[in-house]
Parts: structure tokens; C-alpha cells; sequence
């Protein structure tokens, strides 16, 4: 901690002290049993995520990596109706440094975001962190050039929300940086948990696929076929560009608040996200990974 910051701490704990009750981001705030509670939810939000993210990777390997080592880019498209299109040499490349970099950045992310790793080896996390910063940026702008490009899966509103998506990664990406090189910490941390969030838009909207397919025993809310309809529409604009990101704001504010009260209600919204993201975890690795293989 620098010495502003430490003054300003020392200000805001005497301030509560004075007060009798503990100050906003105070030490006695952060320590109370119903900040530890929303740590303990956090810890177990992400330890779910980040499984759940390194089966996504496993597949990305297990599947595209071994198609493509062994010579047969073409069965991509047992995924992907339109993945390999033979003579598109152009697309093709895209397509194949799209899929190693969501490798790159899904394993990478999760290693970058576990506070024992970077404080044990912080070389290793800046030059893992301007990796991840790299891989963003391709992964966006390549995603890009796909879907206004060549074309994707999905309908209008589905490319809009992933084309928002790639923008936020890529302002995320831009901001984190630039306070990582000014030595500013604090908000290079919320900036890189911001760029986390936003990257793992495509992981959320796969899992939330899955999770209400099996809670409605079926598709509902969309036509398969054409792969659009309102759920679809609002499940893109959900995961991509509004909800990770409101989430972790509200999570950040509860975190630095003395008040209790909403420090057991984040708490007890990262328990319901816990839940439902291991149902979504299970469903994708059951329906979608473990079977490609
Ligand atoms: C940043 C993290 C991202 C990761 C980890 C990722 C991962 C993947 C993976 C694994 C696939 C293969 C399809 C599958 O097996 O599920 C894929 C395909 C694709 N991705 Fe991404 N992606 C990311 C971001 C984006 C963005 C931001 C865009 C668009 C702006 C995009 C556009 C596409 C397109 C067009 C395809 C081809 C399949 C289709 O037609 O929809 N991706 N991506």
C-alpha cells in the first residue's frame, strides 16, 4: 500500500472509530463476519467458474486442437455448420488462431485471477497479464471480422450483443493495461476483473444455454433450427454486454460498504449464482465437451 492510500485507511478506520460504528472500506468493515461471509461466497463463485472454464478449455484442446493436429481442420464443422470452408484460406486462419487464443485466454484467465499465484510469482503474472491482453485483443477483433465477415451462428440481435461484447473486451483490455503500466493497482485490478468478466461472455452464454435446456427439460423460448428466438436475445444481451459486468459493480460496492445488510444479500445472490452456475457447468461438460472427446 503507498502512503496515501495508507493514510486514507488510517482516516476512514478513525472516522468509524470515532463513530463507534466501522467506516466504509474500513479495516474492522472488511473483517466483520459479513465481509468474510461475501469472501467465502466470492471464493466459491469462482472455484466453480473457473473448473467449469478449464473443462471448456479441455474441449476447446481435446476437440479443435486434436481435429487440427491431425491434419482434419474440416471436422470443425461437426460443431460449426460453417466452420472450415475449404479453398477460404483467409477465414480459415481467423477461424484457427480464434480457437488457439480461446484456448490461451480461458486457461490463462483463470491462472491470472487466483490471488496466491499472483502474489507468489508476480513476474509471471505481468507477463501472463500482457499474454491475456494480446489474446483479447485477437480474439475480438477476429470474432469481429467472422461475424460481420463471413457470418455466424445466431440471428441480428445475437451478433449485435457479441459485437458489444467484443467492444467491452476491448476497452477493458485497453484501460486495464493502461493503469498496470501507471503503477496504479488498485484500479488495474477492477479493470482486469472487469476484462475477465468480459471475455468470459461466450463461457456464460454457453453455460446459460445449457442450464435452462435442462430446466425446461427441452428448448424453449427459441427455435433450434434457426437458432434465435426471445430467449436467445435476451440470454446474448444478458451475458455478453449487462449482467457479468452490473454483478461484479454490485459486488464491489457491497464489498467496500460497511452496510451488513447488503453484504448478506450479495452474499446470498453469489450463493444462488454458485448454484446455478454449477448446474450450467454440468449441463455444457454433459451436452456439449465431454462428448466431443
Ligand atoms: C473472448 C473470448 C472468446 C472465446 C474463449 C471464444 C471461443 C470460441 C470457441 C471455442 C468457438 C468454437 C465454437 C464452439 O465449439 O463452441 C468460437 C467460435 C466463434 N467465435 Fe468465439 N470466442 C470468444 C470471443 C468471441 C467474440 C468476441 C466474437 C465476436 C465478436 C466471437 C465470434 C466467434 C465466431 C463467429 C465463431 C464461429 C462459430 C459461429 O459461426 O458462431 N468469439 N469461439
Amino acid at each position: 500500500m503507498n502512503a496515501s492510500a495508507q493514510a486514507a485507511s488510517a482516516i476512514a478506520y478513525r472516522a468509524g472509530a470515532r463513530s463507534g460504528r466501522p467506516s466504509e472500506g474500513s479495516p474492522q468493515a472488511q473483517a466483520s463476519p459479513a465481509a468474510r461471509r461475501l469472501r467465502v461466497a466470492a471464493a466459491s463463485w469462482f472455484v466453480v467458474a473457473a473448473l467449469g472454464q478449464l473443462l471448456f478449455a479441455t474441449y476447446i484442446a481435446g476437440f479443435y486442437g486434436r481435429m487440427t493436429v491431425a491434419g482434419h481442420p474440416e471436422r470443425w464443422n461437426q460443431v460449426m455448420p460453417r466452420g472450415y470452408v475449404s479453398g477460404d484460406v483467409f477465414f480459415n486462419l481467423v477461424l484457427g488462431l480464434h480457437l488457439a487464443f480461446a484456448f490461451v485466454i480461458t486457461v490463462g484467465g483463470v491462472l491470472q485471477v487466483i490471488p496466491s499465484l499472483r502474489r507468489a510469482r508476480p513476474s509471471l503474472h505481468r507477463w501472463m497479464g500482457r499474454a491475456y491482453v494480446v489474446a483479447a485483443a485477437i480474439l475480438a477483433g477476429g470474432g469481429l471480422t467472422m461475424v460481420w465477415g463471413r457470418g455466424a451462428v445466431g440471428d441480428l440481435p445475437q451478433h449485435v450483443a457479441i459485437s458489444l461484447n467484443a467492444l467491452i473486451i476491448l476497452a477493458c483490455a485497453a484501460t486495464a493495461w493502461r493503469h498496470a503500466r501507471a503503477r496504479r493497482f488498485d484500479r488495474h485490478r477492477v479493470w482486469a476483473l472487469r476484462l475477465f468478466l468480459a471475455v468470459s461472455g461466450v463461457w456464460f452464454f454457453r453455460i446459460g444455454l445449457m442450464a435452462w435446456i435442462v430446466a425446461n427439460r427441452g428448448p424453449a423460448g427459441f427455435d433450434p433450427d434457426t437458432f434465435s428466438g426471445p430467449f436467445l436475445t435476451t440470454l446474448a444481451f444478458g451475458v455478453y454486454v449487462v449482467l457479468p459486468l452490473s454483478l461484479l459493480e454490485l459486488y464491489l460496492r457491497a464489498q467496500r460498504s460497511c452496510r451488513v445488510g447488503a453484504q448478506y444479500a450479495m452474499t446470498a445472490a453469489l450463493a444462488v449464482l454458485t448454484l446455478v452456475t454449477a448446474v450450467g457447468v454440468a449441463a455444457a461438460a454433459a451436452l456439449l465437451w465431454l462428448p466431443r472427446l
